[in-house]
């Protein structure tokens, strides 16, 4: 089948490249002309583990091509993926459709013969009902079915979990549409992924509930660990301890500084602004992020008690910046409100990542980056885990204690058993324990 993504970011990108590796003939199309130029050129834009070895295997294969040339992409697809950024919208919280309906416009004119559109990207419920209006109203011969299929994939996990998903969710009530759907899935459906077929308005809100479902039970977590640390329990016997019954599960109980990323932030204030247009408001999710706003400040003030209660002018070192490790995505990452918080107390922040600092820059200002933990350990008066990268998990602590100026780890993902640490002679400070 011949496949178009449209938008070549961390969801188009992978997806096209998987899809390609299906056996499809797959085109990525995205507006930013060097983005493409770097893609024929063989560079891969993001970080994605084992992203760059399935882009080259599937075009060597001469089945996966870049192009900005969207309209004539289009005109030979069997089925269109909008995959272009939902944002939240400045100023309201709303998601931001503005790529959305510019690129359903552009394809309205551009394709031919019957085509499926479907929305990957993450868009509340209506959207395809307004996909459809603005197809119809740019080209009303357009012989198009409009299908939500919203995207699980985990940065940092992404190719597995596209290949093996514990769901595909396709919105439709065409039956035409559902079948080449099917089609395009074929090989996942074949590996007995299920396949959820429902309303398109249910599946597009599916993904907005469970991304809101997540972010709550990372924050239920979080708030747990508060307690924990009032009441001296340890956070991470009680995520197993409760964990260990299937009605709950184990996943997303690790206590830390908070939700971030390209989605949970973006996704549940979404959420929360289509309630508020349906007249309703969910108590839940706004006190979920609520929460998680206050939480990332609050890991500034840990550091902070850390340190004798001041920071100013005192050597921070910051060890990993994105939001989670094995991506460079910096998008609403806590380590951004940590270290303004940091700094606005006066503290000198050093950082290192192992993929995020390119990023970072565009982010963060008066940061001094290094290039290996151990180098920006020297002469710290905090060192301070943001992100869970396996660099982190073998830290020589006897090498650290004689280059630091003060022997302090704060380690917001509890990388690290305290015992460990404080052998080697340095104060530990975790969540939740
Ligand atoms: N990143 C994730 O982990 C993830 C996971 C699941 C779902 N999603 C959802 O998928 C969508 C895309 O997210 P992303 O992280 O890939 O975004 P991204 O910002 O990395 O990529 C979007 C790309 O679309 C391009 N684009 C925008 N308008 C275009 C147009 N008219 N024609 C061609 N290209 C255009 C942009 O230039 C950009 O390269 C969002 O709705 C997001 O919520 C993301």
């Amino acid at each position: 089948m011949r496949l178009v993504m449209v938008g070549s970011g961390y969801v188009g990108l992978v997806s096209g490249a998987c899809f390609a590796d299906f056996g499809h003939d797959v085109i990525c199309v995205d507006k930013i002309t060097e983005k493409i130029d770097a893609l024929n050129a063989g560079k891969v834009p993001i970080f994605e583990p084992g992203l760059r070895e399935l882009i080259q295997t599937n075009v060597a294969a001469g089945r996966l091509g870049f192009s900005t040339d969207l309209t004539q992409s289009v005109a030979d697809a069997d089925v269109v993926f909008i995959a272009v950024g939902t944002p939240s919208r400045r100023g309201d919280g709303h998601a931001d459709l503005a790529y959305i309906y510019m690129a359903a416009e552009e394809i309205a004119r551009a394709v031919s013969g019957y085509t499926v559109v479907v929305t990957k990207s993450t868009v509340p419920v209506g959207t395809g009902d307004d996909v459809e209006r603005i197809i119809q109203k740019t080209n009303p011969r357009a012989d198009v079915d409009v299908v939500s299929n919203p995207e699980f994939l985990r940065e940092g996990a992404a190719i597995s979990d596209f290949k093996r998903p514990d769901r595909i969710v396709l919105g439709t009530d065409s039956e035409r549409a559902e079948e080449v759907m099917r089609m395009v899935y074929r090989p996942l459906y074949l590996n007995e992924a299920p396949i959820l077929v429902c309303e398109r308005r249910t599946a597009e809100l599916i993904k907005y509930a469970g991304n809101a479902f997540l972010a709550m039970k990372i924050s239920f977590i979080n708030e747990i660990a508060d307690l924990c640390e009032k009441v001296g329990a340890d956070v991470q016997k009680v995520a197993k301890g409760i964990g260990l019954d299937k009605r709950i599960g184990d996943k997303f109980l690790h206590a830390g500084p908070g939700y971030g990323g390209s989605c949970f932030p973006k996704d549940t204030l979404a959420l929360v602004k289509t309630a508020q247009d349906y007249e309703m408001s969910l108590d839940i999710i706004e006190a979920t992020v609520a929460f998680n706003d206050k939480r990332k400040r609050a890991m500034a003030r840990k550091v902070i008690a850390a340190c004798a209660g001041s920071v100013r002018d005192k050597k921070v070192a910051i060890l990993g910046l994105t939001f989670k490790p094995n991506t460079d995505d910096m998008r609403e990452a806590p380590s951004l409100s940590i270290i303004q918080a940091l700094q606005d107390h006066g503290a000198d922040v050093h950082a290192y990542d192992p993929a995020g600092m390119e990023s970072a820059r565009g982010y963060l200002e008066a940061v001094t980056y290094g290039e290996s933990p151990y180098n920006i350990a020297e002469g710290a008066d905090a060192l301070v885990i943001v992100t869970e990268w396996d660099e982190f998990r073998a830290l020589d602590f006897s090498l650290l204690k004689n280059i630091v100026r003060a022997p302090v780890l704060v380690d917001l993902r509890n990388v690290y058993a305290e015992a460990e640490v404080t052998n080697a002679g340095f104060r530990y400070v975790g969540v939740g324990r």
